[in-house]
């Protein structure tokens, strides 16, 4: 009796030490992305917004892809250990994100953000930071490709590390996961099937390489066969070609629009992690709304930008405005 009573307090104790931890965790994420704001550079650098547009508009008007591949760096670096810049940090003595599996030889666009961060460091020198500048860049080329538009929240400081390992250790959904797959990917970074859906709409622009798609359009079902003969046309089925790029909008690649989602009902998504959206599962219905409603796509869209920003940012004293953003200061 003794014991059961002992052993019962002792749970008791537990369960409360348990609930005020996890009222610190909930507490501390909460005040690190609350500090985030769109007025956070309103007095330091006002100009930043004004200074990083015209670089973009000139940048995209020549190759639009770099939208697409500035709105996924925003993404890769948002789900491996917060936005925070981390993505951009070139590899030291020991690896960094750059290279790990799934940014290896595939994310692109450091030139331009050097260009950006440069332009903005003449007028404010040493005060917005890399991770920022990743997301006013997303926003920014989302907009010039025509999508909607959104206040971004700015205020993120930029990590002195990258991580090989959390790049490669399952943070970053691959193109073969199915729903489930996605749904716990995008959950354990406190985001919603809805936001899930609306996100993956981002390939409504940009490129993915032969070797993301080749099993999807030789081996499954679930696809329009005239796609897949197009697709295998430039993207051969056993040697060669790895790296073949194909437009992951069949319709308007350099557009951004709802047409993602029309390809879906079509069975033209490039991608396997595309199409399960639109297989018979759960998500069919919000892939149908999306795709005959692009005000609605749109709402979801900046929805779950916004949600995706505010990822474990650094903020207050933690990790420093870089100078370069390749390198830890
Ligand atoms: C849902 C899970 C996702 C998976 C499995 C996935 C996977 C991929 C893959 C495999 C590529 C092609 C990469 C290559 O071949 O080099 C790609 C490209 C791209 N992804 Fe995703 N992605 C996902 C979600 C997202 C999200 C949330 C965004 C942004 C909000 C995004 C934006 C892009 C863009 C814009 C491109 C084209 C980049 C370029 O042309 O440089 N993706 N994605
Ligand atoms: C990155 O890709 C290249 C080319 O495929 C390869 O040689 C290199 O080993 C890869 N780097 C890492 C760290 O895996
Ligand atoms: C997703 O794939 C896993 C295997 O990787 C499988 O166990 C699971 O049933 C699949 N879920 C769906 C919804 O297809
Ligand atoms: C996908 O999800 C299934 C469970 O639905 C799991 O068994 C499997 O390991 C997951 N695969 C990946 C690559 O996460
Ligand atoms: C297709 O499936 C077969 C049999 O499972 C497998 O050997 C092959 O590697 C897959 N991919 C392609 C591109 O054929």
């Amino acid at each position: 009796m003794v014991s059961y009573i002992s052993s019962s307090s002792l749970i008791t104790v537990n369960h409360v030490i348990v609930a005020l931890a996890l009222l610190l965790v909930v507490f501390t994420r909460g005040s690190s992305s609350a500090q985030l704001s769109t007025g956070f550079y309103s007095k330091s650098c006002p100009k930043v917004f004004s200074k990083v547009r015209p670089v973009l508009i000139n940048a995209l008007s020549k190759e639009p892809r770099l939208g697409a591949s500035l709105l996924r760096l925003h993404f890769h670096d948002c789900f491996v250990n917060g936005c925070d810049g981390s993505v951009l940090l070139d590899d030291t003595a020991t690896l960094g994100e750059k290279t790990a599996g799934p940014n290896n030889r595939s994310i692109r666009g450091f030139k331009i953000v050097d260009d950006i961060k440069t332009a903005v460091e003449k007028v404010c020198p040493g005060v917005v930071s890399c991770a920022d500048i990743l997301a006013i860049a997303a926003r920014d080329s989302v907009v010039i490709l025509g999508g909607p538009n959104w206040a971004v929240k700015v205020g993120r400081r930029d990590s002195k590390t990258a991580s090989f390992s959390d790049a490669n250790s399952g943070n970053l959904p691959a193109p073969t996961f199915n729903v489930s797959n996605l749904t716990s990917s995008f959950r354990a970074k406190g985001l919603s099937v809805r936001d899930m859906v609306a996100l993956s709409g981002a390939h409504t622009i940009g490129k993915a390489r032969c070797l993301t798609f080749r099993d999807r359009i030789y081996n499954e079902t679930n696809i329009d066969s005239s796609f897949a003969k197009l697709r295998r046309s430039t993207c051969p089925r056993k040697t060669g070609g790895r790296k073949n790029l194909a437009p992951m909008d069949i319709q308007t690649p350099n557009h951004f629009d709802n047409k993602y989602f029309k390809n879906l009902l079509s069975q033209k998504g490039l991608l396997h992690s595309d199409q399960v959206l639109y297989n018979g599962g759960s998500t069919d219905s919000l892939v149908k709304t999306y795709s005959n409603n692009r005000k609605t796509f749109n709402n979801d869209f900046v929805t779950a930008m916004i949600k995706m920003g505010d990822i474990e940012p650094l903020t207050g004293s933690s990790g420093e405005i870089r100078k370069n953003c390749r390198r830890a200061n």
